[in-house]
C-alpha cells in the first residue's frame, strides 16, 4: 500500500498501459483519477476499480490542446484538492516516414505525446511545490532512444518525451519532484494490435522479434511506473528506464 492517501492521475487511462496503471495504484492505496478523451472508456477503468475495492474517479476530456490539459488539472484540485503523482501516459502512434506522412498527423503527434506533458506539467507542479514535492511519470518508448523505421513522428516526440523528463528533473528536482520516464518496448495493448494489423504482421511474429520470447504485458509497465512514483525509488530523477524483454539491445 505504497499510495495509502495519495492522488494519482493517470493519462490515456481507458484502457491499455493507462488502464493497467490506474488498477496498480488503485490496488497500492491511491483515490486514482482516470482520464482520456474516450470517456466511457475512463469511466469504465474507473469502475472497474471501484468494483474492486479501490478509489477512483474519471474525468473525460481531449489533452490535445492547451485547455483540456487545464480543465482535468483544475478539476482535481476542486474535487481532491491535491496532486501526488501524475503519470503522463497519453500518447498516439502515427505511421508514416517524412515523404508520407501528412502534416496534421505530425502536428497531431506532437499535440498529444509532447505538447500535452508541457500544459499538464505546468499546471500540475505550482501544487506539487507547495505541498513540498511530488512524482512524474513520463511513457515515453524505446523507439524514442532507438528508432524504428517509418515512424518518424512517433519516435521524434518520443525522443522529446525523454528529453522533457531530463529538463524537467534537473530543473525541480531542488523542489524535491522527482521527474523520470519509461520507455517500453512491444506491449501488448490496444495501440500495439491496431498497429499489427496495419502492418499485416501477427503478435506471434512480434513475439519473436524480443529475446525474452514474447511482448510485454501492460502490467508490467505499470508496476515500474509505480516503482518509480513510490518512495523506493526516493533517488531516481531524471532516468529514463527501458522495459523492453532486452529488444532494444538485440
Ligand atoms: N503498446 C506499446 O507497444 C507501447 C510501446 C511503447 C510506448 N507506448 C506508449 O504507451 C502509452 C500508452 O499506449 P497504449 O499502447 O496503452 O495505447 P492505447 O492506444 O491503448 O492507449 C492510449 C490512450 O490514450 C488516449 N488518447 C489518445 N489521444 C488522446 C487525447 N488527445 N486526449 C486524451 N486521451 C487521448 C486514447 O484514447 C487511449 O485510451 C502511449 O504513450 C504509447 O506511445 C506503447
Amino acid at each position: 500500500m505504497r499510495f495509502q492517501n495519495k492522488v494519482v492521475i493517470v493519462t490515456g487511462a481507458a484502457g491499455g498501459i493507462g488502464g493497467a496503471i490506474s488498477s496498480r495504484f488503485a490496488a497500492e492505496g491511491a483515490h486514482v483519477i482516470v482520464t482520456d478523451m474516450n470517456g466511457e472508456g475512463a469511466e469504465s477503468t474507473a469502475s472497474q476499480i471501484r468494483g474492486e475495492g479501490g478509489s477512483a474517479r474519471a474525468v473525460a476530456s481531449d489533452i490535445s490542446n492547451a485547455e483540456g490539459c487545464r480543465a482535468i488539472i483544475d478539476d482535481v484540485i476542486a474535487h481532491e484538492g491535491r496532486i501526488d503523482v501524475i503519470c503522463n501516459n497519453a500518447g498516439i502512434n502515427r505511421r508514416g516516414n517524412l515523404l508520407s506522412l501528412t502534416p496534421e498527423d505530425w502536428r497531431l503527434s506532437f499535440a498529444v505525446n509532447i505538447d500535452a506533458m508541457f500544459h499538464l506539467c505546468q499546471a500540475v507542479l505550482p501544487h506539487m511545490i507547495e505541498a513540498g514535492g511530488g512524482a512524474i511519470v513520463n511513457t515515453a518508448s524505446q523507439w524514442g532512444l532507438y528508432p524504428a523505421p517509418n515512424h518518424i513522428a512517433y519516435n521524434v516526440t518520443k525522443a522529446a518525451v525523454a528529453s522533457f523528463t531530463q529538463n524537467l528533473a534537473r530543473d525541480y528536482a531542488p523542489s524535491n519532484v522527482r521527474v523520470n520516464a519509461v520507455c517500453p518496448g512491444e506491449i501488448h495493448t490496444p495501440m500495439l494490435e491496431a498497429g499489427v494489423k496495419r502492418s499485416g504482421r501477427t503478435i506471434a511474429d512480434l513475439d519473436k522479434l524480443v529475446p525474452f520470447g514474447r511482448i510485454g504485458k501492460p502490467e508490467e509497465v505499470a508496476s515500474l511506473v509505480a516503482f518509480l512514483a513510490s518512495e523506493e525509488a526516493a533517488f531516481m530523477c531524471g532516468s529514463l528506464v527501458e522495459i523492453t524483454g532486452a529488444q532494444a539491445v538485440a
